[in-house]
């Protein structure tokens, strides 16, 4: 499209303004901008950001969201805990499904990592674990090891394929880290990046906002971008060659996340889900997490910023919060489910809008840095489609085994840091090592107490191991971590601990254990 028909474009749209400068611009930056503008359809964007306000002036009235808010209903709720005799069960069904290639995981990983403040792809962070992984790595190393269990268990090799979405902003960064690191073991065939779309923000008036004279301001257009991408990119395509059927979906931030969890999956598939979401009990009103919940009968997430202080108060009469389902951002879809997503409902997601201050080029030309919000960036949520689901059902998890999402800078606040994810891997790590049968001893040769709550069970599951020691270690400065090449959910330590003692730090890795025992002798 040439600079007149653009000019036309953008007239019918009532956004001439961005051409502007035009004529104060360079070749180059003409060029770019050309190239910005060129796939914008801008009479969408205006019906995009209509509807995102009217949908958020609704919403803005927030008793109407909370009136109509029900807590999900035990008939759909799985739990680690609650359902102890099953959990054996769902890990085989998961575990066969992965041996069979039915199984792929999808990682969100497209968003700025604004609250961190890195400016880098937060999936690079290095949270100061021994080993200096990063979460890709530590992703990349549990994907291994589940295909190499599956293997043990089924007698045949088999891949978990690796689906990335990534943005504008985190495209590249994330290609050149995992071809730095020979993606950290895995095939590059199998690790499959793709990239969602961005949007550009707009003033409370409507108009697009430039971040410069030639450029304009964009952000990606949220997590639930996913499912245009996934049909713009041919991802389906793809999953459906490689003969895939249930796909997990996770966000990049949580250093415990289980990925491709073989209970989750094999849970999901046993009560024949379409969707399903894994939660874990949310402790406090006003931590910052989703709740699964049911609005007007049908299944969806209340954003922390969409739900009232007074409903997020709200008790049942055992005491626990009311709306507890709090959303971890792991997700299960079959594939079918998300085909008919990608064909049937995407265009009827609704944006969210976030308002916020941008800064920006005024009329004069002068870059702008608001005190006041200005205008919205708009966008969509990877749960908004639990609405289409037939069967949706959802699995609560122990926070201490699966969720420590990496969300703030250290200096920011005490919550959900570097050192909060660090301190919960090696919390967990440990207790892996007391469940193995493994002892850690002070700098005096003391043990340092861990009383088992319950007996081991024999052929239970690392879930239920975990339970056993969980709530013993509390806050034990114990520097433990063991890679996950070696134990994916804390199963097979016995031969590298079992009735071992040992100072922190203690590291497990594909080369043994690193450490001094009680006595001196090194490993
Ligand atoms: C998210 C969940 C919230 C949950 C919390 C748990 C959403 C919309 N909200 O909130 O319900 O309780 O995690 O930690 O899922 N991302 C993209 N593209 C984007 C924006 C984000 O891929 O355009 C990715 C990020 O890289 C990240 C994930 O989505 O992996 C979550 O994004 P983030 O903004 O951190 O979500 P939260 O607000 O923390």
């Amino acid at each position: 499209m040439d600079v007149d028909s653009l000019r036309q474009c953008l007239a019918e749209a009532d956004q001439s303004h961005v051409l502007q400068f035009w004529d104060e611009l360079s070749e180059s930056q003409c060029s770019h901008l050309l190239e910005e503008l060129q796939g914008m359809d801008f009479l969408e964007l205006n019906v995009f950001f209509r509807k995102a306000m009217d949908a958020f002036s609704v919403s803005s009235a927030q008793e109407k969201v909370d009136a109509r808010m029900e807590a999900v209903p035990r008939e759909v709720l799985g739990s680690a805990t609650r359902d102890r005799e099953h959990l054996k069960d769902w890990e085989t069904e998961g575990f066969t499904q992965i041996a069979h290639g039915k199984v792929a995981v999808l990682l969100l990983a497209g968003g700025q990592g604004t609250r961190l403040g890195v400016s880098y792809p937060k999936g690079m962070c290095d949270v100061g674990l021994p080993s200096s992984k990063s979460l890709f790595q530590i992703q990349a190393e549990r994907i291994i090891k589940l295909q190499r269990l599956a293997k043990e268990q089924h007698g045949k090799d088999c891949i978990i394929p690796w689906y990335i979405m990534t943005s504008g902003r985190t495209m590249e960064s994330t290609r050149a880290f995992f071809q730095k690191h020979h993606y950290f073991g895995l095939k590059e065939e199998n690790v499959v990046l793709f990239q969602q779309g961005m949007l550009p923000a707009m003033s409370f008036e409507g108009k697009l906002l430039m971040e410069e004279k030639g450029k304009l301001c964009m952000a990606p257009d949220g997590n639930g971008g996913l499912y245009r991408a996934l049909g713009a990119h041919g991802v389906l395509k793809d999953m459906e060659q490689r003969g895939i059927d249930y796909i997990h979906v996770y966000c990049v931030d949580n250093i415990l996340v289980k990925v491709a969890d073989p209970v989750f999956i094999g849970f999901c598939v046993n009560k024949e889900a379409d969707c399903g979401a894994k939660v874990v009990e949310k402790m406090n009103p006003t931590e910052p997490v989703g709740v699964v919940c049911r609005v007007d009968g049908v299944y969806q997430v209340v954003e922390y910023s969409e739900i009232t202080l007074a409903t997020a108060q709200k008790r049942s009469a055992d005491g626990r919060l009311l709306y507890n389902a709090g959303n971890i951002a792991n997700h299960f879809f079959t594939r079918r489910f998300l085909q008919q997503v990608v064909e049937v409902h995407e265009p009827q997601l609704q944006h969210h809008v976030a308002v916020k201050k941008i800064p920006h080029v005024d009329t004069k030309g002068l870059i702008v840095h608001p005190e006041k919000p200005n205008g919205i960036k708009m966008e969509k949520f990877v749960f908004d489609i639990f609405q289409f689901a037939k069967k949706f059902v959802v699995f609560e998890v122990l926070r201490e085994v699966e969720f420590s999402p990496l969300k703030n800078a250290d200096s920011q606040n005490g919550k959900d840091n570097p050192s909060t994810a660090r301190h919960a891997l090696m919390s967990l790590h440990h207790c892996w090592v007391l469940n193995a049968g493994g002892h850690f001893v002070d700098e005096n040769g003391t043990r340092i107490p861990a009383i088992p709550l319950h007996p081991r069970q024999e052929n239970g599951t690392a879930q239920d191991h975990m339970q056993n020691n969980m709530q013993d270690v509390g806050d034990l400065p114990i520097h433990c971590e063991i890679s996950p090449l070696v134990s994916y959910a804390g199963e097979g330590l016995e031969p590298y601990v079992q009735d071992q003692e040992f100072h922190s730090p203690l590291i497990i890795d594909g080369n043994g254990v690193h450490q001094s025992v009680k006595n001196g002798i090194s490993f």
